[in-house]
């Protein structure tokens, strides 16, 4: 597909902002996040993905790319937002992540949007950002969400990670954002399984949020995403018949329906 909008089915190309964040860290937001990005591309989307995790910048490792710039680049001035963009597998943008860098930390929710809009601006082409975001609460983390339209919360099944995310999930509902959350169960062991994690959890956002979560579909364990991993390969690439491989281009779809739905942007309808 060459023409963006011979793509679109509802007029001008829009931008999509889809967040992925979780409550505790190492759940699966980055496996996820890239994983998305790229069976997005799949679809036929334009997609950069945005590293905003500035502990462990590791999309790009992930990616397999060696990315000189990042995006602490852009925001002190240093570089341009096309200077920085690499380009990864499936025709994957990837917006590299700054380590530890204090310009990401100190964003205002403006200079978070503007960021967001520059990538779209710049590269003239992407209809979808995916942003990577950190674990936890920080003001930085919170920042990046308000600035997506789409956010996602992974989560696993154990105690700890449950409770994180429900935290993540009682501030997004303080700030009225409930609407195009949803909940995505990690390292499941079948379809079941996420799905009644997310009843589990959905039941507790009825009872002290009084307000349900979304849902879409569960990414189940797959030791190959590890290998994967290990091999700085993209589990599409490395072995696009496992049951991970299904599991992020379902969720794919998913979303994809859940944009045309909101109006927004969608080659594959
Ligand atoms: N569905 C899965 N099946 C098997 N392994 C998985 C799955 N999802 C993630 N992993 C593995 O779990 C580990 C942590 O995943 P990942 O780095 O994506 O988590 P994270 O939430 O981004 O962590 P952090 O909070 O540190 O950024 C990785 O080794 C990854 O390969
Ligand atoms: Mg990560």
């Amino acid at each position: 597909m060459t023409d963006t909008d011979e793509n679109v089915t509802n007029g001008p190309r829009q931008l999509t902002v889809i967040g992925v964040a979780s409550g505790k860290g190492g759940v699966g937001k980055t496996t996820l996040s890239a994983h998305i990005a790229l069976a997005l591309c799949q679809l036929g989307h334009r997609v950069a993905l945005l590293d905003a995790d500035l502990g462990l910048a590791n999309a790009q490792l992930l990616l397999g790319v060696n990315a000189p710039f990042h995006v602490g680049d852009v925001l002190a001035g240093r570089k341009s937002l096309d200077e920085v963009c690499v380009a990864g597998p499936l025709g994957l943008t990837l917006i590299p992540g700054a380590s530890g860098n204090s310009e990401l930390a100190n964003l205002t929710a403006a200079e978070a949007q503007g960021l967001v809009q520059s990538i779209a601006a710049s590269t003239q082409e992407i209809d979808v950002v995916v942003i990577d975001a950190a674990a936890g609460l920080s003001e930085s983390n919170l920042t990046f969400l308000r600035a997506c339209d789409i956010r996602l919360v992974v989560l696993q099944d154990e105690p700890a990670s449950i409770a994180d995310a429900y935290g993540l999930i009682k501030l997004q509902s303080l700030e009225s954002r409930m609407e195009n959350l949803f909940v995505v169960p990690n390292r499941v062991s079948s379809q079941k399984a996420g799905a009644d994690l997310f009843e589990k959890m959905n039941r507790v956002c009825m009872k002290f949020l009084d307000e349900p979560v979304g849902y879409l579909h569960s990414v189940e364990e797959d030791p190959e995403l590890t290998k994967a991993s290990r091999q700085r390969q993209n589990i599409f690439e490395s072995n696009p018949h496992s049951s991970a491989a299904k599991c992020f281009t379902e969720l794919a779809l998913r979303l994809s329906k859940a944009l045309s739905r909101d109006n927004i942007a969608n080659p594959t309808q």
